[in-house]
């Protein structure tokens, strides 16, 4: 396949909890991507640290990674076609106020502390968060 990517989708616990686990996973899969790999699991405080580290700096660091080990998220690793790209237009906007209808976070979220989804931002970047969710995922087995 040409262009084949690896992404990772996170389907956070404010998801999870609303029971959306099925409706996100069936529009990835209805788009054309592929489940890899998949993952239900609660995660702890180094992973979660080690996962947004590029944020650390930030103000609402705490308060993410107090969010993202609240309880069980699923962990996906997705391939496709561009599915970098085309898993976070899927996704919509960080805002979910500002993601359009028809995207994830536009048609169920309200809040950006807590919406829905997660999906690496680059290829390099879906590299790295895909070893530290997946360590023995190989693209090619
Ligand atoms: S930034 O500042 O533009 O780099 O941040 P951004 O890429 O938009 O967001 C980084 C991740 O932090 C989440 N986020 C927040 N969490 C809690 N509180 C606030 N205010 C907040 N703003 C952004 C955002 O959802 C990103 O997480 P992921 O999992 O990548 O979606």
């Amino acid at each position: 396949m040409a262009d084949v990517e690896h992404t990772l989708l996170l389907i956070k616990p404010d998801a999870v909890r609303r029971g959306l686990v099925g409706e996100i996973l069936s529009r990835v899969e209805r788009k054309g991507l592929r489940i890899r790999a998949l993952e239900l699991r609660t995660i702890d405080d180094d992973l979660a640290r080690r996962h947004y580290a590029e944020h650390a700096a930030k103000p609402f660091f705490a308060d993410l990674v107090a969010f993202i080990t609240s309880g069980p998220l699923v962990a996906a690793v997705i391939e496709g076609p561009r599915a970098v790209e085309t898993l976070r237009t899927l996704m919509g906007s960080t805002d979910p106020v500002a993601a359009p209808p028809g995207t994830i976070r536009g048609d169920f979220g309200l809040l950006v502390t807590e919406n829905l989804v997660h999906g690496s931002d680059s290829v390099t970047s879906a590299a790295r968060e895909i070893a530290l969710f997946f360590p023995h995922f190989a693209a090619d087995a």
